[in-house]
């Protein structure tokens, strides 16, 4: 397994391209699964999460030809030749899960392994399951599978979530595109991958409404065509790489970054003392002061502060001036790269969805594990500002959700590299 290690104290300066989203592409790419005519996206980001889903789609008869090295990605699913999604592959990536209600509206029926839960939480599907039994379907668990159907297709209907899930939304809006009928989608999640979603289902035809806004409203058309569409800027890499220079100095510009996409962390960051400018090519980050200013944090759907970003606010607090709390509302378990920053010299108090932050003049660098996505990145951006040497383990964690985290870090010259395990 690789190792990331990070020498500390070095300003950054420079540029950071942020790539298309994650979020959006896992939910853009199931999307060929609604129309037999080819489905290109464009700015695809190039990471190891993108490769398990065209695994999936392909186990599923879908064609995914890649392009320019992976930032073109054309999708046919002209060709199915099956209609279940094997525990093998969903258990490694829980959005496996979107190809549900896009083979329910096309196939009127689908078998899909329950993701399980992994390090942040149960990560139940019981929105997506109530919400389309609402639309008709008829869905049984059997054996740790999702056995669904829909004979005669799925129906329009009012579908109230009882808490704006993001994945659920993205089943429903697709679902949704072929059924009869119109449907109602109310407490919808917000998030800009959902938008993404949206305008991308209506250049394919789609009859959509209200993206954005908790209700969404979709009228049913009898099929969908071929649509190139580009995939969103990722605002889980912006905020990242936004901080980055807060923890050891310097000033970074993020290119292509959007304030609308950013902007309750952004107003997080100006309450810290942090400098976010708007440039014509992205956003410039720089920390006024030596140190960070303490701030509470509280995750929340979107517009709210993203649950995404938490772990590298976290860390970003734990050098600030004073004692911040962070209220983790969106899932039980996301606290797991609080030990790993404790072990760096942090002062972190955890007592269930809260954790106290009393910051710190210094960290110390140190052999530290990652536990999930975000709290790996967390770790290396930690290692800028720790005295000596972070060695962060498991990076594969990291490559799920970052492109070669070590080259953009790198590029606007922190000391970091990528060492390959035994
Ligand atoms: C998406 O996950 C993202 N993943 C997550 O990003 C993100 O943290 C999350 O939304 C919240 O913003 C992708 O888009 C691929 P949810 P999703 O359904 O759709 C509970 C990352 O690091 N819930 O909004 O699974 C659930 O357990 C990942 O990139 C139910 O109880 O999130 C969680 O506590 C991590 N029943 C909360 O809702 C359900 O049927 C939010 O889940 C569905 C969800």
């Amino acid at each position: 397994m690789d190792s990331i290690v990070v020498k500390g104290g070095r300003p950054l300066q420079g540029q950071i391209s942020i790539a298309g989203a994650k979020n959006a592409a896992l939910a853009l790419m199931p999307a060929t699964l609604l129309s037999e005519e080819p489905l290109t996206l464009t700015n695809a980001p190039r990471l190891s999460d993108i490769k398990t889903m065209t695994a999936l789609l392909q186990s599923l008869g879908v064609e995914v030809t890649s392009m320019q090295d992976g930032k073109v990605q054309v999708l046919s699913s002209h060709d199915m030749t099956s209609t279940t999604a094997d525990y093998e592959i969903v258990r490694k990536m829980r959005a496996s899960n979107l190809v549900l209600g896009p083979l329910l509206a096309r196939h009127h029926q689908a078998i899909v392994s329950l993701p399980g839960g992994c390090a942040i939480g149960a990560r139940p599907m019981d929105i997506h399951v109530t919400a389309l039994e609402a639309m008709g379907a008829q869905i049984e668990l059997r054996d740790g599978y999702l056995h669904a159907k829909a004979p005669g297709g799925l129906k329009g209907a009012r579908v109230p979530l009882r808490f704006a899930s993001v994945g659920a939304t993205e089943n429903i809006l697709m679902a949704a595109t072929l059924a009869k009928g119109t449907t109602i989608l109310e407490n919808a999640a917000r998030e800009p991958e959902i938008v993404d979603l949206a305008r991308c289902l209506r250049s394919m035809g789609a009859q959509i409404e209200g993206e954005g806004t908790s209700t969404i409203t979709i009228q049913g058309v009898d099929r969908l065509g071929a649509a190139t569409h580009p995939v969103v800027t990722d605002r889980i890499e912006l905020g990242t790489y936004m901080l980055a220079p807060v923890f050891c100095g310097g000033e970074v510009e993020c290119l292509g970054g959007r304030m609308d996409l950013v902007e309750s962390f952004a107003e997080r960051l100006d309450a810290a003392g942090v400098d976010v400018t708007e440039t014509p090519n992205g956003l410039k980050v720089k920390r006024r002061g030596d140190r960070p200013r303490a701030v509470d944090v509280v995750t929340e759907p979107f517009p709210g502060f993203p649950t995404d970003l938490q772990a590298q606010m976290m860390a970003m607090l734990c050098l600030a001036e004073g004692t911040s709390v962070l209220e983790e509302k969106i899932f039980e378990n996301r606290f797991m790269h609080a030990p790993e920053l404790v072990r760096m010299g942090a002062n972190i108090e955890v007592h269930g969805g809260h954790a106290t932050v009393h910051g710190v003049e210094k960290l110390k660098g140190a052999p530290v594990m990652a536990t999930d996505l975000r709290a790996s990145v967390s770790l290396i951006l930690a290692g800028l500002a720790a005295e000596g040497e972070t060695i962060v383990n498991r990076v594969y964690h990291l490559d799920r959700g970052y492109e070669h985290v070590e080259d953009k870090l790198g590029g606007v010259g922190a000391q970091i590299e990528r060492v390959t395990g035994v």
